[in-house]
């Protein structure tokens, strides 16, 4: 016996005999006390912000393929809850997302990529729940003012007329609608917009608040109109626990955003916990994970914090993490609307560390059980700080009563988490293991997670492997021609500004469209100018080229192309790189950095509107400079600091500005190109030297 368990335990099962031998800890699962709270969903955020750029260009196929593993209900993470921003033209943390309204006076629903996504998760499974939420908002929305608030109606109507836009162009539903990412909310908006929601037929659609701390609970102590309206406090990074005043508050309690953890073996630890011990310790209903999918450019801030991670269009390689079958032991075998049994009868904490959680379905006729035992510190989020706990391997037994009494058999998933090379065990398909005598016996070891379920559902989805990985293409152009209207340009990564393509006559072009600094959520956008970034963060000697157009009617002051962008996100504000910017007064600037306050050099364009080309070479130190394939300037002893970064395009100013025929090379077609420009004799060199100036 005790040889035959040692072995089930090298292979990781560790699924005891079912002997009527009781040994270790009692765990009670009984449906008799009823139910105390209904569960509402594990769920992945895409946005806040532009967390899934990368994901919308990648080859259809294996695009499918990574939403299957998102959203097919018993394939992968089978997700019950899609949150997404409401883009609102702000950086919003790895990229901004265009607004339906990027002016008080237009309104477009094919902005963006994630009605895309609400449709492709749709499809999959038609019951998930749909949650909107804003980070940041166009500036008119402030009606003069950077407070959102200012006018509760003219912000409550923006908001619904999203929701109504999602009705009526695209036939969706959203369940939730939240006020504020993580910023102050306002109760008089709050109430604003619940009676806008009820006034255009949107009684169903659920308020969410305040998808920041627990602060709102006591508004809603206070203010009994206000209780009644909203249907869940959703807060975020809880670290499991909520305070009794919640509890007690008669609201659903959610994590409406958790997790933001690399998802290596420790991230899918921190799920696998979080997800159990968000009810286990705080009675939270929904989890939901920041983000849905990393698909983002690596070095932009929270690289790989999501389920998945899917980042070269270009090559199609993508990954399944850990995290993405920690989601399917709950999600596969659950649905919303199914009911967590009480504390004591089946859910709580194991007596030498872990937790458990039982949910049985409405009829009562189906049970899952969720066992995690995940140590300290293979578990850690990457907030809040973790306290200190023990996990010892131990026995239990699984002791079914109430109406699961009758239950003779469990299908039994299993994940052994595996640190230090050894490659993890994740959802497992382990069998059935009986009942005998009305209980089961578990032998628990470290870093473990078992689903037993009356389900027999579960499918662990798989496809080939996919493409091998490949840095991104040089030399890259982009005519825009095969762009989708209205849509972001494919691979170009918007920081601050909104960018879309348009057409006039047969020429399809992209357009900087922000007339105004947004309502913001970070200080991106203190630097002033739209910034859109492309490539690779380790380029070092690259070519840069755009063709550009700047509108007469509220055009912006100039445009840049650059090279060695060292930042991304929030602090993008700070950026520092290569900048050459061509401004409409008809100079051209080079600077160290995107808020040209450390300019290189400057001098004056040739006169005349329309398009033109700007082009930027840089080579170890030295920078050619053209406009209109004629030579500008050299420039030699360029600041040496970043040494690598992104390739971008951007705007001077906020304001409209036209882009064409992007195209970005390594030196070798970099030295090709500007050897045309600078035909001999070359321009006399203009020697940079910084601590000169
Ligand atoms: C079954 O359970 C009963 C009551 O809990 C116990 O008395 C009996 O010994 C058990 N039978 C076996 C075979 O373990
Ligand atoms: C669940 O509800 C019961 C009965 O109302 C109550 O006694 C118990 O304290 C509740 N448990 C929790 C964890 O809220
Ligand atoms: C708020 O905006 C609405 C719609 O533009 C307007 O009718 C109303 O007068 C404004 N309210 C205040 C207090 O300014
Ligand atoms: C257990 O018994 C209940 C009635 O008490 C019945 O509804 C249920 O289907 C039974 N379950 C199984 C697994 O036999
Ligand atoms: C960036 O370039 C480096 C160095 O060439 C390479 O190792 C890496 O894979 C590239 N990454 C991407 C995202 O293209
Ligand atoms: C330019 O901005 C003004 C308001 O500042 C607006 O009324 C007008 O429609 C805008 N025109 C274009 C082409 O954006
Ligand atoms: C154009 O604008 C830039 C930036 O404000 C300024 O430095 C430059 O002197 C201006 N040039 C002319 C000719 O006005």
């Amino acid at each position: 016996m005790w040889e035959l368990r040692t072995i089930e335990c090298l292979l990781a099962a560790c699924l005891v005999a079912t002997v009527g031998v009781v040994s270790g800890a009692v765990i009670v699962f009984d449906d008799t006390p009823g139910s105390n709270r209904t569960f509402d969903g594990i769920g992945g955020l895409s946005g806040g912000g532009a967390t899934s750029k990368l994901l919308v260009n990648y080859p259809e196929t294996l695009r499918n393929e990574i939403l299957d593993f998102l959203f097919l209900p018993n394939f992968g993470a089978s997700l019950q809850i899609l949150k997404v921003e409401i883009g609102g033209d702000a950086q919003s943390t790895d990229g901004t997302e265009a607004s339906h309204m990027h002016n008080s006076w237009e309104e477009n629903y094919l902005r963006g990529y994630e009605w895309w996504l609400i449709r492709e998760a749709k499809l999959r499974n038609p019951n998930i729940k749909l949650y909107g939420l804003p980070w940041g908002f166009p500036g008119w929305v402030g009606q003069g003012t950077s407070n959102p608030y200012t006018n509760a109606s003219v912000l409550a109507d923006y908001v619904v007329r999203w929701v109504l836009g999602a009705q009526q162009v695209y036939n969706q539903k959203i369940d939730y609608i939240g006020i504020w990412n993580e910023r102050n909310y306002d109760v008089n908006y709050i109430k604003t917009l619940r009676s806008t929601l009820d006034k255009r037929g949107f009684q169903n659609t659920l308020i969410v608040a305040a998808d920041g701390g627990w602060d709102i609970v006591n508004d809603i102590q206070k203010d009994a109109q206000l209780s009644a309206i909203i249907y869940a406090v959703g807060v975020h990074y809880p670290g499991t626990n909520s305070p009794t005043s919640a509890q007690t508050s008669g609201h659903a309690l959610w994590a409406s955003e958790d997790f933001s953890t690399f998802n290596d073996e420790v991230g899918a630890g921190c799920w696998a916990r979080i997800l159990n011990q968000n009810y286990v310790n705080g009675l939270m209903t929904a989890t939901i994970s920041w983000n849905l999918i990393a698909s983002y450019y690596p070095s932009l801030p929270f690289f790989r914090d999501g389920l998945m991670t899917a980042i070269e269009p270009w090559s199609g390689n993508y990954a399944v993490n850990s995290p993405i079958w920690v989601s399917a032991h709950t999600t596969q075998f659950t649905s919303v609307g199914w009911k967590y049994l009480q504390h004591g009868s089946g859910v709580g904490k194991l007596p030498n560390g872990g937790s458990y959680v039982g949910l049985y379905s409405p009829t009562r006729s189906d049970l899952t059980i969720i066992i995690e035992t995940m140590t300290h510190d293979h578990s850690l989020c990457i907030r809040p700080s973790l306290p200190p706990y023990t996990v010892t391997p131990q026995d239990v037994t699984i002791a079914l009563k109430g109406d699961f009494a009758n239950i003779t058999a469990l299908n039994v998933w299993f994940t052994q988490l595996n640190f230090g090379g050894t490659p993890s065990e994740t959802f497992i398909n382990k069998g059935q293991v009986q009942v005998v005598n009305g209980s089961v016996q578990l032998s628990l070891g470290l870093d473990q997670i078992y689903t037993l379920t009356t389900l027999s559902g579960g499918v662990k989805g798989s496809y080939p492997p996919p493409p091998d990985s490949k840095p991104f293409p040089l030399p890259y152009s982009d005519d825009f021609e095969s762009s989708t209207l209205f849509q972001e340009p494919n691979n170009l990564a918007q920081q601050t500004g909104s960018f879309e393509v348009l057409k006039f006559g047969s020429n399809q072009f992209i357009r900087q469209m922000m007339l105004s600094a947004p309502l913001t959520w970070c200080q991106a956008e203190k630097v002033g100018k739209a910034i859109n970034i492309i490539g690779n963060s380790s380029w070092e000697d690259l070519y840069v080229e755009v063709d550009f157009q700047l509108p007469a009617v509220n055009g912006s002051t100039g445009v840049f192309v650059a090279a060695r962008i060292n930042n991304g996100g929030c602090p993008v504000n700070s950026a520092l790189g290569i900048f050459l910017f061509a401004l409409s007064n008809g100079t051209y600037i080079l600077a160290n950095d995107a808020a040209r306050s450390k300019v290189i050099t400057s001098g004056r364009l040739p006169p005349g509107g329309g398009w033109h080309k700007l082009s930027l070479f840089i080579q170890e130190e030295v920078a050619y400079l053209a406009y209109d394939e004629q030579p500008l300037v050299i420039v030699v002893g360029i600041p040496s600091k970043p040494s690598s970064g992104f390739a971008g395009i951007g705007t001077d100013s906020f304001g409209l500005a036209d882009f064409d025929n992007l195209y970005i090379a390594g030196s070798k077609d970099g030295i090709v190109k500007m050897k045309n420009y600078f035909r001999q004799p070359l321009p006399q060199p203009l020697y940079f030297h910084p601590e000169q100036k």
